[in-house]
């Protein structure tokens, strides 16, 4: 190590695992009072992932895992730090993070899970990234998993028209270097006073283990659709621009803008305020709907994948979610 040159979080590898089973708008439409055109008007999407009885969050968060692993050329024994960004946890505790690491036999890490909701996986690389950083760790498998299908009321077409099932991951790996690459700066959000937007209103704190709040949908997603699209778009400028200022770029030096993917029509309107050329951002959304914690790295991966993101392009994430949360991170290639 040279003490002279400061530490860098590169990106060493990225990864994604979507459950099998697709379930399109035309499904739900037999389900429940909505249609193809609303849904896909309203929101771009066409299709969602449902995962198996059998999958779990660290199942798909593993699964995610591995393939970044083998992309980064590492071992899970080589993993110093795991953390997974999920709201919709295997259980309560112990964290995911921990069944994911017994299930790649990381055994030398340390595990654990962030809750910020659709806001995890970049919350989660922003802490990454201070250990890197700091010279704490070398290397950090950094995971967003959700199955959403399990919190969603499936009678409410308010909401469970929006959301999928789904994993992704990024290995990142310190590095030292005057050249800025990899992880240039994350930042980071939190406003408690709006939690009413988005919320899950029961859970074994609040309610206990209560067969009412079961009754009452209390352990499913509940939304002001409408005031979180205002927000969002709001937020999602802000925090890209604090980004961008901080390092010194403008718009224009961003190559590929990797958003969350919440709603076709709020991606757009994002962009559109930032001033960025809708053919720079990158969306799956159609395919997958709103995976929360996943979304982002699902996204990243994909774009990696079909060389959209290519070596030394300026990548731009914006995320926001519930809590209310928001963030951004801008990453050299
Ligand atoms: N199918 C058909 N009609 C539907 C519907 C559905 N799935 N869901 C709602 N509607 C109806 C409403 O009942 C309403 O009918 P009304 O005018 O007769 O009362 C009408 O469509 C308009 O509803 P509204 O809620 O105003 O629609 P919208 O344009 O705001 O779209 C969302 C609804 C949920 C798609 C949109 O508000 C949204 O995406 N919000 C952000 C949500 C989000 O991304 N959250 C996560 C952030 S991380």
């Amino acid at each position: 190590m040279n003490s002279t040159l400061p530490f860098q979080a590169e990106i060493a590898g990225i990864g994604s695992y979507l459950p099998e089973k697709v379930l399109t708008n035309s499904e739900l439409q037999e389900k429940i009072d909505t249609n193809d055109e609303w849904i896909r008007k309203r929101t771009g999407i066409e299709e969602r992932r449902i995962a198996s009885k059998e999958e779990s969050s660290s199942v798909l968060a593993s699964q995610a895992g591995r393939r970044a692993l083998s992309a980064a050329n590492l071992e899970a024994g080589d993993v110093d730090l795991i953390i997974v960004a999920t709201s919709s946890p295997d259980v309560l505790f112990p964290a995911t993070a921990c069944f994911v690491q017994k299930e790649l036999a990381a055994s030398r890490a340390v595990a654990f899970d962030i809750t910020a909701v659709c806001s995890g996986f970049v919350f989660a690389l922003s802490v990454a990234e201070q250990y890197l950083k700091t010279g704490k760790f070398e290397t950090a498998l950094v995971i967003g998993s959700e199955v959403n299908s399990r919190i969603v009321n499936w009678k409410d077409r308010s909401t469970c028209i929006l959301f999928g099932d789904g994993a992704g991951a990024m290995v990142l790996k310190r590095s030292q270097g005057s050249e800025r690459k990899g992880v240039l700066s994350t930042h980071i959000h939190s406003d408690g006073n709006r939690s009413e937007l988005i919320r899950v209103p029961g859970g074994i704190g609040r309610t206990g283990v209560s067969s009412q709040a079961v009754e009452n949908g209390e352990y499913f997603i509940h939304m002001s659709g409408n005031a979180t699209f205002k927000i969002a778009v709001q937020k999602l400028e802000e925090v890209s621009r604090e980004a961008l200022a901080h390092n010194g770029f403008s718009t224009d030096d961003v190559d590929v803008v990797v958003p969350h993917q919440a709603n076709r029509r709020i991606i757009d309107a994002a962009a559109e305020r930032l001033d960025i050329d809708k053919g720079k951002v990158f969306s799956n959304i159609h395919k997958y709907g709103n995976t929360s914690a996943a979304s982002i790295p699902i996204a990243l991966a994909e774009a990696y994948e079909k060389g959209v993101i290519k070596k030394g392009n300026l990548v731009l994430l914006m995320v926001v979610g519930s809590g209310l949360t928001w963030g951004a991170g801008l990453i050299r290639w």
